[in-house]
């Protein structure tokens, strides 16, 4: 069987940031920030809401984080304006290198799935909305098991969902607590570190590949599941 490649969503193919044109209007210079606090504080939620098994779907993280965060940056929103920010998170953009990446890993041959902490019907929406959904053979929610990364129950519930094991499965993240969260549940993962400053946790534990966009990815890939011969150089 062809090998299985699980793409994260938001952080990987689809940029959280992308957001900051919408917050310009409310926060000037600090929309970044707010930008970066809104979407830590979202992982955040997601990873204690998963501890504590209290589930809520990741839009209601989303939303509620956007509540702290503007209370943060003491930033009072009309019902109007949150609405209008959170609509903008269902039509966050693409990265730049995100189709002609899945168009490769494509026609190489591999298997893609969509696999995010997303409710399955945002995600479809959200890819759908930026051109991409057509690439995958499904989208696998976290949502369908009631928890999210970095439990392992949800990389196990990726692979029944993909019939693979995880030995012939990859999960692809630029989010490094996704890409450790995969390989401890026995999966290999790829690290798309698209700038410098992204830091890996200091764990003793490195992905299995690091590549710095995804036009990277399919080659490195399919040289690691089939290494060169000794002698040949790659390209
Ligand atoms: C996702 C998170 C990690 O798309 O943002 O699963």
């Amino acid at each position: 069987m062809p090998t299985t490649l699980a793409f994260d969503v938001y952080g990987t193919l689809i940029d959280t940031h992308g957001v900051i044109a919408a917050l310009e209007r409310h926060l000037g210079p600090s929309a970044g920030d707010f930008s970066r606090a809104w979407r830590d504080k979202q992982l955040e939620y997601s990873f204690r809401r998963g501890l504590m098994q209290q589930y809520e779907t990741f839009t209601v993280c989303t939303g509620q984080a956007l509540e702290h965060t503007c209370a943060l940056f003491g930033l009072s929103l009309s019902p109007a304006d949150r609405q209008q920010l959170l609509d903008a998170y269902r039509t966050l953009p693409a990265f730049s290198d995100a189709s002609e990446g899945l168009i490769q890993a494509r026609e190489m041959g591999f298997r893609l799935f969509a696999f995010s902490n997303g409710p399955r019907d945002a995600v479809e929406a959200l890819l759908t909305q930026a051109g991409l959904r057509h690439h995958f053979i499904d989208v696998v929610s976290v949502d369908e098991v009631r928890s999210f990364k970095p439990d392992p129950a949800v990389y196990a519930h990726f692979l029944r969902r993909a019939a693979v094991r995880g030995a012939e499965a990859w999960l692809i993240s630029g989010n490094a607590f996704d890409v450790l969260g995969a390989l401890s549940a026995g999966l290999r993962a790829a690290w798309v570190r698209r700038t410098p400053a992204a830091l890996f946790d200091p764990w003793g534990t490195t992905p299995t590949l690091t590549v710095e966009g995804l036009t990277d990815l399919a080659d490195r890939i399919a040289e690691a599941v089939v290494p060169p011969k000794p002698g040949r150089k790659r390209a």
